[in-house]
């Protein structure tokens, strides 16, 4: 099995660092078991706070951007060090690194690639191009609601839903660095072009166990 997991930002704040060890464990486990895990991270606060301070400064986006992947590989070498000698030690800075990381059999932790997409869309970028199994985006709800669920109390979870469907929902998000939302514009081209299996749930361990396992979890992407 290869499965790709996209890891929410937020797990790298310090005040969640306690939730690593859980992970590190999880992934081993899965790791020992046979299962090629490709652990994606994303950029989190250090990106948004980054970004948003040199936006004041008229920096241009395309630079906000790649301070936002610096982030993210930050907390991805901040992954492969937990995992040691489980984990490939380079984060690999395109496709082809990423290829030649999985013929290590060690799991491969990436952060971002190029300007202009979210850790989202590199994370559904290699499930396409390694043929993943599935790929799991592990974020901040447990789920995909019909609404924000943070604004809205009446927002209900979807336990299935269309790609389509989500580019009608996502077509109006504004493209600028460090607020790519949920599943960007980009990552949903890929799952409908290479018709991808993808679940949205919530990044806490047991949630992910159970996707790895197979279970009815978070919400499943469909084409
Ligand atoms: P993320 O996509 O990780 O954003 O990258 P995030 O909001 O922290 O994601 P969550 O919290 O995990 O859901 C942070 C920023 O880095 C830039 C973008 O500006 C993005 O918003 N980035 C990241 C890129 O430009 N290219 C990449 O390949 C990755």
């Amino acid at each position: 099995m290869n499965i790709v997991v996209k890891l929410s930002g937020s797990l790298f704040k310090p005040e969640n660092f306690d939730k690593l060890k859980p992970f590190k464990e999880l992934f081993e486990n899965f790791h020992d078991k046979g299962y090629h895990l490709i652990l994606v991270a994303g950029g989190g606060d250090v990106a948004r706070k980054y970004i948003e301070f040199c936006r004041k400064f008229q920096v241009n986006e395309g630079r906000l951007d790649e301070i936002g992947i610096l982030a993210s590989k930050l907390n991805a070498k901040l992954l492969a060090s937990l995992l040691q000698d489980k984990a490939y030690s380079h984060i690999p800075e395109n496709l082809k690194e990423v290829s030649l990381a999985l013929e290590s059999n060690k799991i491969v932790c990436c952060g971002g690639f190029h300007p202009g997409h979210s850790t989202n869309a590199v994370a559904a970028l290699i499930a396409e191009y390694i043929k993943a199994d599935l790929f799991i985006n592990a974020t901040d709800v447990d789920g995909i609601y019909d609404k924000d669920p943070k604004k809205y109390r009446d927002a209900k979870k979807i336990k299935e839903i269309r790609v389509q469907e989500l580019f009608k929902m996502l077509s109006e998000d504004k493209m600028i660095a460090g607020s790519y939302e949920l599943l960007d514009l980009l990552s949903l081209k890929i799952l409908e072009r290479s018709k991808l299996k993808a679940k949205v749930l919530l990044c806490e361990p047991k949630e992910v166990e159970r996707a790895l396992l197979g279970e009815d979890v978070g919400t499943l992407i469909i084409v």
